[in-house]
């Protein structure tokens, strides 16, 4: 279940019912997704792509894109600082960055046109839709891990567009959810 913090306003939303309509009132779409049939976080891409195929061919529709991919991201992976150092900055798309998560966790700051940023922590299950031109950035937890469905609208892919406002290091790139605040 996906977590907002508003960091100003002091204020975090943890019921999915607020925090669909919170996320909603700046365009983004927020929906929990179950597998059609049980499938493990570690299964091939191709049995995940299977079990969210429902999911999946709906979305496509709605928002014309073309492609699904999963992407994979372990504290191992190689280079994996560089990876995250590009989308650590404030930057926009050409088009909408949507993401599915299977596994591991996930912070998306969004600095909208109107209002102040705020945080979005993704986990398990979360689908969640960034409309393109909206100005964010993302780190991973402090596990360092994320597996997540990505649905495309150009097979040519994305390619982050940089604001360089340096809104970004105003705000920590840390996870609030439970398993995070108990740790202290
Ligand atoms: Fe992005």
């Amino acid at each position: 279940m996906a977590l907002i913090k508003i960091p100003s306003d002091d204020v975090t939303l943890r019921e999915r019912a607020e925090v669909t309509a919170f996320l909603a009132t700046h365009g983004i779409e927020y929906e929990r997704w179950t597998p059609e049939h049980p499938v493990a976080p570690d299964a091939s891409s191709e049995a995940l792509l299977a079990a969210y195929a429902h999911e999946i061919d709906t979305l496509k529709q709605r928002g014309g894109y073309v492609t699904a991919d999963v992407i994979d991201v372990k504290p191992d992976t190689p280079n994996l600082d560089m990876m995250l150092a590009k989308f650590s900055r404030e930057h926009w798309h050409d088009e909408d960055e949507v993401r599915f998560i299977i596994e591991g966790r996930g912070l998306f700051h969004i600095h909208p046109k109107a209002g102040p940023v705020f945080a979005i922590e993704v986990e398990a299950g979360d689908l969640i839709r960034v409309p393109r031109g909206t100005h964010h950035w993302f780190d991973l937890c402090v596990d360092r891990r994320i597996r997540a469905i990505r649905l495309f609208q150009d097979s040519s892919g994305w390619t982050p567009h940089y604001t360089d406002s340096g809104v970004d290091k105003g705000f920590e790139p840390v996870c609030f959810g439970p398993a995070y605040v108990q740790r202290g």
